[in-house]
């Protein structure tokens, strides 16, 4: 159910009847405020213009053409020329009443599933997730869900880092523990983050340590079998503490889904050789290089994009190349969407324009770099330890349920204690996951621990208390919402309001996977949940003199506000309690 898109098409007729030429915006939008109608149809004026004619004419025009009797109680002209549309209640509770039938809420699938490849999370192995790995791995993973949920055919890209000089390093490193008889399992690869340390110390500081490194990655990279298990120990452990982290996330990326830098590796070559033979690349101080005018400086010189070093080595920019063709040519992706930091926007610039010279990626892939901004402390500067330090991943997670949880003891509660540290593993991580996924994807926002956790506005923990309540009516009514039979009647300005927002959910989410956008999702829930909220003050539901009809009618508005909120959580990766 898509009102919008049911309006556009009336519109499009209407304007074609009035006169209008074809291929002109009909401009149909959500009204902002009730006195303006539901939706509006804003077209008469840009086509007014065009056509130079007045446009409260045109907007007659059209409204003699339109034909909205099915879903319209009333239509009428406003301002310069802008078209109101009133809907009718019985319109509203009829949709209702099929999104109530409907496992999807009237959700209908795309009529052509697109294929999509996901770029997400995608660490640097061998260090443990920290906090700047959050936003790619939740924003990626909601619009993953969103995606899934009208049916399109999505592949979940985990391009980890795998491959990088620093694995020279660290095998160095770790070959002169091993001579030294130090257990691997329980010692040297426990704490990663200090091996890491230790190794970039050894690196920095201690004379030869940097040419044996140099010389471990060349090995590596050349198949040297004892190197490769060595690295294979790295990547293990690296991956099962992702694992880990992506389960307390709950997000939906598994071992799978993991297309890392180095699966790319027998492809390198090849992209080089041909971007050679079709003269995008030229050797530039014994590197090869791109030079691409588009991305010229103001001095007009040309963008370096370096795809193969001096020595012959190959870099990221050459795998992100690889990537292009794999994605397009072999998966045949529609769409490739990749979430990265937005300090990344040159590279995948640069990477899409040469991939597009080079025939790696078809015209018909469309090649979406969705940036986002950093995560900041209260100082407004990048978020870190106290200390000064990079704030681990798993460790924010788990403060954010301690933290869940001593707010929840302050609230009465006849639940055991296991049910209670569930309830607030919920809400710890509901509340980090909508305080990021509620922002704007490209803006940077400050992180701050008691408004994620209020219990007030636009947080987690409102929308989870919300549906609850929600919940909580059947519980107290003794009436299993599976079950309700009575039908919808749309009569109270609250029920009207409540009633047109649960009919947005899919205009909610083509906005969301057409941007990459999770918080528009965030934002219509949180509007949801309020109007549900005005809605259950001004109309009883429960009240001894409330007559069965309009009791049944509230309830199946109750299921469906319900339902609404708890897709609309799981999809942005959010879990709901019964109670709490
Ligand atoms: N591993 C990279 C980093 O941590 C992100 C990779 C993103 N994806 C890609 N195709 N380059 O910066």
């Amino acid at each position: 159910m898509n009102i919008k898109s049911i309006l556009i098409e009336k519109a499009l007729s209407a304007m074609a009847a009035a006169g209008i030429p074809e291929g002109t915006n009909p401009a149909v939008t959500q009204s902002t405020r009730a006195q303006f109608g539901d939706y509006q149809i804003n077209g008469a004026m840009g086509a007014a213009k065009a056509l130079k004619t007045n446009p409260r004419e045109l907007a007659q025009k059209i409204i003699d053409n339109l034909d909205v009797s099915d879903v319209a109680a009333k239509t009428e002209i406003a301002g310069p020329g802008f078209i109101n549309i009133h809907l009718k209640p019985e319109f509203l509770a009829a949709s209702l009443e099929a999104a109530n039938q409907d496992a999807k809420l009237g959700v209908a699938e795309h009529a052509q599933a697109q294929n999509v490849v996901v770029d997400f999370s995608s660490p640097n192995l061998a260090k443990e997730m920290h906090v700047g790995h959050l936003r790619s791995t939740i924003i990626g993973d909601a619009v993953v869900r969103a995606l899934e949920f009208r049916g399109d055919k999505v592949t979940r890209q985990n391009h980890v880092g795998d491959w990088g000089t620093q694995f020279g390093m660290l095998i160095a490193h770790l070959e002169d523990m091993l001579a030294q008889g130090i257990d691997l399992e329980n010692v040297a690869l426990a704490d990663l983050e200090t091996f890491y340390r230790d190794a970039k110390k050894r690196f920095d500081d201690e004379e030869g340590f940097s040419d044996k490194a140099r010389d471990y990655v060349v090995k590596l990279q050349g198949g040297d079998a004892h190197c490769q298990k060595l690295w294979q120990l790295f990547i293990d452990t690296s991956v099962k503490h992702s694992e880990e982290v992506y389960k307390k996330l709950n997000v939906t990326l598994t071992r799978d889904d993991i297309m890392a830098e180095s699966a790319y590796n027998d492809r390198l070559a090849g992209i080089i050789t041909l971007l050679k033979e079709k003269n995008i690349a030229v050797e530039d101080q014994g590197a090869q290089v791109v030079f691409l005018d588009e991305l010229a400086n103001k001095d007009g010189e040309p963008s370096v994009f370096i795809v193969q070093k001096s020595g012959g080595g190959f870099l990221y920019a050459t795998t992100d190349l690889a990537a292009c063709d794999y994605r397009s040519n072999e998966l045949g992706a529609e769409r490739i969407l990749i979430f990265v930091d937005a300090r990344q926007s040159l590279h995948f610039n640069q990477v899409e324009l040469t991939a597009r010279k080079a025939g790696l990626l078809r015209d018909e892939t469309s090649y979406e770099f969705c940036p986002f901004g950093t995560m900041m402390g209260s100082d407004g500067k990048p978020f870190k330890t106290r200390t000064g330090g990079t704030v681990k991943l798993a460790e924010l997670l788990d403060e954010a349920v301690s933290r869940a949880s001593e707010k929840l003891a302050d609230r009465a509660s006849e639940l055991s204690a296991e049910a209670r540290a569930e309830i607030a593993r919920k809400v710890g991580i509901g509340a980090v996951k909508y305080a990021d996924l509620s922002k704007h994807r490209t803006s940077d926002y400050i992180f701050n621990w008691d408004t994620m956790l209020s219990f007030e506005g636009a947080t987690a923990p409102y929308l989870q208390y919300a549906y609850t309540r929600v919940r909580s009516i059947f519980r107290k009514a003794g009436v299993d919402s599976a079950a309700l039979s009575g039908s919808i009647n749309i009569v109270e300005p609250q029920e009207k309001a409540l009633a047109l927002k649960l009919l947005q959910l899919e205009e909610v989410l083509d906005l969301m996977i057409g941007e990459a956008t999770p918080h528009v999702l965030c934002g219509y829930l949180y509007e949801l949940a309020s109007l549900y909220m005005t809605f259950y003050e001004a109309c009883p539901i429960l009240k001894e003199d409330v007559s069965a009809e309009v009791r049944e009618s509230r309830l199946l508005l109750c299921n469906l506000v319900a339902r609404t909120l708890n897709t609309g959580l799981e999809l942005l990766g959010i879990e709901v309690m019964e109670q709490m």
